[in-house]
C-alpha cells in the first residue's frame, strides 16, 4: 500500500471578480483534482511554474492546509481526523527559507530537540538533559555539522549550515516521511547541490520517504524515482523518472526539459 494517497483533492481560494452589476466571489482552484500516491521509500519530485500550486498540495499532505474536497491519507490515516497529531510525528516539512523557521533567539540544541519535547509523552520520549544533548549531538552529526554547534545560535550560521539544521530538526522524531519544498532553492548551486547530496544519504540510511519539490528539473531527475508535473493547479503528467525524462508526453513538460539543460553530475 503506498504511504501517501491523495485522491481528487482540491483547494479553492475565493476571489472577488468584477461581474456586470458589481462584485461577486468566484472560486479560484489553486489545487484541481490532483490524484498521486507516493510509494514507501521513494522520492516524488514536484516540478512546476511559480504559482501552480505545488506549496498548497504539499501543505495539505502535511495537514497545514485543509482541502476543498477530496481526500488525503498517509500510513493509510486521513490527515485532518482525531490521530493527526501522532501522524504529524511520521511526516515533517523542510521549507525554502533556512531562517525562518529558526527561532533566533534559541540555541541549536534547543531547535533541534523542540519535536522531542513537544511530543515527549505520546512518543514515551526520554527528555532528560543528557538524553536530548546525546540525540541533538547525533542529529548534528547526521547532517555534517560538529557537536559546538550546540551552543550557538542561528545567526552564527551560513544558509546551507542553517538548512542542515532545519533538516536534523526534522529527523528528530524519526519520521517516515519529509516534505521537501524548496530546501536548495534559497541556496548557491554549489551549497545546494551538498545538501541535496545530504538528503540523498539521510534516505538511504533512514528508509525515508520524500515528496522534494523544486524548479530544477536537474534536481528533481537526479533526486526522484518518479516525478509529478504540476501547471496551473492540475497534475498534467506523472511518471518514471528517467522514463519521463526521456520520453515526455505534455508540451509543457518538454518545455521544462529544454529550459534547463542537465547539470553536470560533478556539481552533484
Ligand atoms: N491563503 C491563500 N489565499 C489565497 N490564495 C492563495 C493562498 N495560498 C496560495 N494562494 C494562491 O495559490 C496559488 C498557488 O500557490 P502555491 O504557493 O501553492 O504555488 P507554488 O507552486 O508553490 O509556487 P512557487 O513555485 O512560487 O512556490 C497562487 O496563485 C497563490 O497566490
Ligand atoms: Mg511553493
Amino acid at each position: 500500500m503506498p504511504l501517501v494517497e491523495v485522491e481528487s483533492v482540491s483547494k479553492n481560494y475565493p476571489r472577488r471578480a468584477e461581474a456586470g452589476l458589481g462584485f461577486h466571489q468566484q472560486d479560484h482552484f489553486v489545487v484541481n483534482a490532483v490524484s498521486l500516491t507516493i510509494e514507501r521509500g521513494e522520492t516524488l519530485g514536484l516540478i512546476g511554474e511559480s504559482g501552480s500550486g505545488k506549496s498548497t498540495l504539499a501543505r495539505m499532505i502535511l495537514g497545514l492546509v485543509e482541502p476543498t474536497s477530496g481526500s488525503i491519507r498517509v500510513a493509510a490515516t486521513d490527515i485532518g481526523g482525531d490521530r493527526t497529531k501522532a501522524l504529524r510525528r511520521q511526516m515533517q516539512p523542510v521549507f525554502q527559507d533556512p531562517s525562518a523557521a529558526l527561532n533566533p533567539r534559541m540555541r541549536i540544541l534547543d531547535i533541534v530537540t523542540e519535536p522531542l519535547i513537544i511530543h515527549r509523552r505520546e512518543a514515551a520520549i526520554d527528555t532528560s538533559h543528557t538524553a536530548l544533548r546525546a540525540k541533538a549531538t547525533e542529529l548534528m552529526r547526521s547532517v555534517g555539522l560538529d557537536e559546538s554547534a550546540l551552543a550557538r545560535y542561528p545567526h552564527q550560521f551560513s544558509g546551507g549550515q542553517k538548512q542542515r539544521i532545519n533538516i536534523a530538526r526534522a529527523l528528530a522524531l524519526k519520521p517516515q516521511f519529509v516534505v521537501l519544498d524548496e530546501p536548495v532553492s534559497a541556496l548557491d548551486v554549489s551549497v545546494g547541490a551538498q545538501i541535496v547530496n545530504l538528503l540523498r544519504t539521510l534516505q538511504k540510511e533512514n528508509g525515508l520517504t520524500y515528496l522534494f519539490i523544486s524548479h530544477s528539473m536537474p534536481l528533481v531527475r537526479y533526486l526522484s524515482t518518479r516525478i509529478a508535473v504540476m501547471q496551473h493547479g492540475r497534475l498534467i503528467e506523472t511518471g518514471d523518472a528517467e522514463e519521463l525524462c526521456a520520453h515526455p508526453r505534455e508540451s509543457y513538460t518538454r518545455q521544462l526539459l529544454a529550459a534547463t539543460p542537465e547539470l553536470p553530475a560533478a556539481r552533484l
